[in-house]
Formats: C-alpha cells, sequence, structure tokens
C-alpha cells in the first residue's frame, strides 16, 4: 500500500479488527483535517477525567487496571505519567486518547465527552486535535518513513505534505532514512518516525508513550527539545508516559500511577477515592 493508496480506506475501525493500532492511525489521519480547524475552547481545561475505572475479565477473574481516576490537565500543560511497569500507564493514557472505553467514567477533551461519542466521532475528535506516539510505534509496514511521515497530511488533502514530512524528518535526524520501510530501521528510528508522524500535524494535544524509550541519552535530549519546542511554539499540551528522569523533571506536572491508583503528585492529593 502506499500513502495514496490509504486515502480510499475505510475509516471505520471496525474494518481493521485485525490491526486497531493500524486503523486508528489511518482512521484519524482520514478524518483529521477534512474537519474544519479545531478552535479550542476558552475554558484553559483540556481534559478532564472523571471516575474513570477499567476492569477486564481474566482466567483469573477481575483484574482492575485503572481505578476511579480523577483529574483534569489545563491548555499547555506538560504532564509526565510514571509508575513501574503494568501499573496501567499505557492503558490511561489509551483510555484519554478514547482509543480504549472505560468500565466506568467519562473523560472529555476540550469540552467533549469522549464516551458519548461512537468510534467514529472519537477518530474524528482525534484527528481534529490529537497526536499519538504509540508505545510501539505501529508504523505502517508497507509505507516508508517519509510515507508514514506524510500519510495524516495527504488524507487532509495537504498539497505540501511531502515538504513538511522531510522538514520533520530532517529534524528528527532521519534525512538519510527516509526510503526506508519500518523493518530495515532501528527501534530507534522507528520511534522518531512515529515522534514526526505525531509531530507533523501539530496537534493541539499530545501523547507519547515512553517517547525516549528506545533512545540513546543524547538522541532523547533531542526529542525531547522537539516536544517542549511543540509545547511552546504551537501551545500543543503534552500528556508523556516515561521511566526517563530527565524528561519527567521537564514536566510541570506529574501523576504517579501505583496498581491502576492515580496519583496527582503535583498537589500531593490521592486522585482515586
Ligand atoms: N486487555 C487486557 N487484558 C488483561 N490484562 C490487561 C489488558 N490490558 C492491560 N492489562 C494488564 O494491565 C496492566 C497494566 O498494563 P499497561 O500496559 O497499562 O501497563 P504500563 O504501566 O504501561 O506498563 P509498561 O511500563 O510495562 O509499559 C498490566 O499488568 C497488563 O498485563
Ligand atoms: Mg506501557
Amino acid at each position: 500500500m502506499n500513502a495514496t493508496d490509504a486515502l480510499s480506506r475505510p475509516t471505520n475501525l471496525a474494518d481493521f479488527k485485525n490491526s486497531p493500532a493500524e486503523a486508528a492511525a489511518v482512521a484519524d489521519a482520514g478524518t483529521s483535517a477534512r474537519e474544519p480547524a479545531e478552535s479550542l475552547l476558552d475554558n484553559a481545561e483540556i481534559i478532564r477525567v472523571t471516575n474513570i475505572t477499567k476492569r477486564v475479565i481474566t482466567s483469573d477473574g477481575d483484574l482492575t487496571i485503572v481505578s476511579n481516576a480523577n483529574f483534569t490537565v489545563q491548555r499547555g500543560e506538560a504532564v509526565a505519567v510514571v509508575g513501574a511497569s503494568g501499573s496501567g500507564k499505557s492503558t490511561l493514557l489509551g483510555l484519554m486518547a478514547g482509543l480504549d472505553t472505560p468500565t466506568e467514567g467519562d473523560i472529555a477533551i476540550n469540552g467533549e465527552s469522549l464516551f458519548r461519542l461512537d468510534e467514529d466521532g472519537r477518530a474524528k475528535l482525534r484527528g481534529r486535535l490529537v497526536g499519538f506516539v504509540f508505545q510501539s510505534f505501529q508504523l505502517l509496514p508497507s509505507l516508508t518513513a517519509l510515507e508514514n511521515v506524510m500519510l495524516p497530511l495527504e488524507l487532509a488533502g495537504a498539497a505540501d505534505a511531502e515538504k513538511r514530512a522531510r522538514v520533520i524528518l530532517d529534524r528528527v535526524g532521519l534525512r538519510d532514512r527516509v526510503k526506508h520501510y519500518p523493518k530495515q530501521l532501528s527501534g530507534g528510528e522507528q520511534q522518531r518516525v512515529a515522534i514526526a508522524r505525531a509531530f507533523v500535524t501539530e496537534p493541539k494535544l499530545l501523547f507519547a508513550d515512553e517517547p525516549t524509550g528506545n533512545l540513546d541519552a543524547k538522541t532523547g535530549r533531542t526529542m525531547i527539545e522537539l516536544l517542549f519546542e511543540l509545547n511552546r511554539e504551537c501551545g500543543t499540551t503534552l500528556i508523556l508516559v516515561t521511566h526517563d528522569a530527565s524528561l519527567a523533571a521537564r514536566c510541570g506536572r506529574r501523576l504517579t500511577i501505583d496498581a491502576g491508583v492515580v496519583t496527582d503528585e503535583t498537589d500531593q492529593g490521592t486522585m482515586a477515592t
């Protein structure tokens, strides 16, 4: 599949049962800039998480992955989500982006309740506002690095998709790798393509799941600078899952998760009741 073929692909998540992440990437891109430009509410609050619980049924019984989380995020904030492996960070991030549905509770993005929308509605909202860097990258394997980054712009009908994609790939240090397919890239290079794909539309809200997890210290620092440039230049709100102390330290806010219980360390208040 090339990037143009993707234009004709369905944007309903249900059509991608075998590849939900590809579905999310394509569906969001496909709906993104066909929508009118989103104006953020005057309200400074961009995310409101209310009584969110995620429970799954396993062979060992019910497992609560996120337990009654309550918090808000203001526009332009940089929030680090930290916690041990298996504590629920990726699950919380997926819920906040509307990629996963909660057992109880609701999440509003820019004043719009995610779970009162259907999947297409959530995809459209994400397309207008959200960039997402997956922990496992989720690049489309049949597209080159350049095509992966161009995809959200092409689907949006941007005339200058290739130029903009090349600029951002250059900024992540991959000028010489644009023609490589994901399987021809190292883990860190794939991670940088995933970051470039999430950045290229200059989203108002960026979720990134361990964005420096596969990078050496120097490349990691460059990616952190890029994240905070987006935060400064575009007012992008950053929600970053990280084990990287230097990245967490750059964020003005820290949410800790311990066995699904979210605590806002900024005010030391327990967020689960
Ligand atoms: N669909 C599911 N069914 C059963 N268990 C699940 C499911 N999704 C997640 N879990 C479990 O919930 C816990 C939290 O998973 P999650 O991926 O959110 O952790 P994490 O904090 O991101 O960990 P890591 O730092 O290793 O990425 C894990 O123990 C995981 O095994
Ligand atoms: Mg995770």
